[in-house]
């Protein structure tokens, strides 16, 4: 049955068959679009989209510039799965229930997680519209005892303690560079440590400040508990942030973060975005 945190393998593996029965596709790579970043699925040809309404044991996602569904189909020829729309902790959802896609897509084959998201900039060099390759995570909600392997552990998915250096493949990191370099978009593409907070308000000044004396380039409000399920589970990780605008660290000034900007920031840069991660699944692939 279900334990008391999270579903057991089972219902997974129902969800999984659910999904196997009605597409045709077995998705090697699994793609998470970030907030205002779901035109990143469009690129995908031979599509055969799910809303998440229809899939045993989904949650539903709620927010604003998601769509809810899941794209299975080939980018550059290489089979992928994408989620449009992802489940954030603000929404309610505790963390394992926000990461329970990243286990059905390990269940439908998925080996390697391309996890996207909107950030804050903190890193003072970093400018609107960068793309930054994330290097590590500070796992803040974790430091507070919220993460999502909290509760019983089924090895069929993964050890009790998995290990959570080499969390962001180092590989993908290098290639990533060899692309950005490839696309003259080196100018943009930046790595650096990301760290994801609950939501759903922006941090105070106070709150930036002290991220980024202990080392914090940007800051979001996902991903973190995705890329510790993904690496539970031995899948490798690629993640990538975009940089949509830069966190107010001075009390003098008026500027205030805004999901709409978040918003504005992913359609300015979908082209860019779209061009680089299709190459990063062709590259990935290779490897
Ligand atoms: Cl400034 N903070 C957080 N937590 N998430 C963001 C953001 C800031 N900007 C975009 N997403």
């Amino acid at each position: 049955g279900n334990s008391a945190k999270g579903y057991s393998y089972e219902t997974l593996q129902e969800t999984a068959n659910f999904l196997l029965a009605r597409i045709s596709i077995r998705p090697t790579i699994g793609i998470i679009c970030g907030s205002g970043m779901g035109s990143l699925a469009e690129s995908i040809v031979d599509a055969e989209s799910i809303p998440y309404e229809e899939i045993p044991n989904f949650p539903i996602s709620t927010v604003e510039g998601h769509h809810g569904r899941l794209v299975f189909g080939r980018l550059d020829g290489v089979s992928v799965v994408a989620m449009q729309g992802r489940f954030h902790y603000y929404e309610g959802y505790p963390l394992w229930k926000c990461c329970l896609p990243v286990r059905v897509m390990r269940l439908l084959g998925v080996k390697t997680l391309i996890a996207t998201n909107a950030a804050g900039g903190l890193n003072p060099t970093y400018k609107i519209g960068d793309l930054m390759i994330v290097k590590d995570h500070i796992n803040m909600m974790g430091f507070a005892g919220n993460n999502p392997l909290h509760g019983p552990n089924d090895e069929r998915f993964g050890p009790r303690f998995p290990p959570m250096n080499k969390a962001y493949n180092y590989e993908y990191r290098k290639l990533a560079k060899e692309v950005a370099k490839e696309y003259n978009i080196e100018n943009i593409v930046r790595e650096g440590v990301y760290t994801c907070l609950g939501g759903p308000n922006f941090e105070t000044v106070a709150e930036l400040n002290m991220l980024k004396m202990v080392g914090v380039d940007a800051v979001g409000m996902s991903t973190v508990h995705e890329v510790i399920t993904a690496r539970h589970c031995d899948m490798n990780v690629f993640a990538l942030s975009l940089i949509t605008n830069e966190c107010v660290t001075s009390y003098e000034t008026d500027d205030q973060a805004n999901h709409d900007e978040v918003l504005d920031v992913g359609r300015m840069r979908q082209d860019i975005l779209r061009k680089f991660v299709s190459r990063l699944v062709t590259r990935f692939h290779q490897i």
